[in-house]
């Protein structure tokens, strides 16, 4: 049974000793209570790091998928729950040309052959968000098992969003209730209408369709929401990433080019989240409600 983020108990990751000498002194200055609970990353970069090199494009990628392995393995490390990675975006499959598209599939299948002794040697379980059944049936059939080969992990979950969009993911939480609704119709023996006229439209339409239901039936409904986003290669966007998920979300912006980013770079952006006072639209722990400090004083209410 997975630990809930309340029951979890906070101390230091047994495993930091694997840690290089670099990752371990950030992770020393870091609060254990104040891991983030997920961490999603937008790996963007891989094509000019190649291009800085004169290298093809598909090297930069190559070079990529090492950068994920790595920081992974240091995400394990530091007992980090979630690791979510934006590794194909449904506009990457439309718009990107065909045999980048199919360099990428590869890429993926193989390195999934590759590193799945690694994952289960640190405890990472695997998973996948997005429109994955659009995806060619031989690299769904690798990425099916590499998620049961590494299903008992109780470790990091590392989910790799593939053909994903988050417009798209809420048309489809959207479309999952609507059709949770038919169902749950056809199950009492009535018609939709009838079934929702009974209890009032609109009262049944507010039961049936409201934020947690809409959360919970998003791709990452059983994940908690991200905590910190980072963004590789200095681009100030989301790009059609988790877009409901990162309301609260701190976001990390660094230069590096994705195939330069390491474990000690997750590390950085955890120690920078951790200065970060999070508020979810209240006043923050800093403020001590006095409310004399809030309120209007009758003389600044008068008019001018
Ligand atoms: C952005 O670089 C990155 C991608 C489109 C795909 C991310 C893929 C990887 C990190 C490698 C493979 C991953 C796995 C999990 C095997 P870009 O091409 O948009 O870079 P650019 O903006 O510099 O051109």
């Amino acid at each position: 049974m997975r630990e809930s983020s309340s029951s979890r108990v906070y101390q230091r990751s047994n495993r930091v000793h694997e840690l290089t000498c670099e990752e371990r002194a950030v992770y020393d200055t870091l609060e254990p209570s104040r891991i983030p609970q997920h961490v999603a990353i937008i790996m963007d970069g891989n094509g000019r790091w190649a291009g800085k090199r004169a290298l093809k494009r598909f090297l930069g990628h190559q070079q990529g998928a090492e950068s994920v392995q790595h920081v992974v393995e240091t995400a394990s490390r530091i007992d980090l729950p979630w690791l979510t990675l934006y590794a194909f975006s449904l506009e990457n499959n439309l718009r990107r040309p065909k045999s980048e598209v199919s360099f990428l599939m590869k890429l993926l299948k193989s390195y999934l052959v590759s590193n799945v002794k690694r994952m289960n040697d640190n405890n990472v379980r695997m998973a996948y968000i997005g429109r994955t059944c659009e995806l060619p049936g031989d690299v769904q059939d690798t990425m099916q098992w590499a998620a049961e080969q590494t299903a008992k992990n109780t470790g990091t979950t590392l989910t790799l969003a593939l053909n994903y969009g988050a417009r798209s993911e809420i048309v489809d939480s959207a479309r999952n209730i609507v059709h949770a609704m038919i169902a749950e119709a056809a199950k009492r023996g009535v018609s939709l209408e009838d079934m929702l006229a009974a209890e009032g439209v609109d009262d049944a339409i507010k039961a049936r369709i409201d934020e947690p239901q809409l959360s919970a039936n998003l791709y990452t409904g059983h994940m908690p929401d991200p905590d910190l986003l980072i963004r590789t290669s200095g681009e100030q966007r989301i790009s059609n990433f988790l877009l409901w998920q990162i309301a609260y979300a701190e976001i990390f912006v660094t230069e590096r080019l994705w195939p330069d980013f390491r474990g000690l770079h997750l590390l950085e952006a955890i120690a920078d989240y951790q200065q970060r006072e999070r508020r979810f639209g209240g006043l923050g722990e800093s403020s001590d409600e006095d409310l004399s400090d809030v309120l209007p004083t009758e003389a600044e209410l008068a008019p001018r």
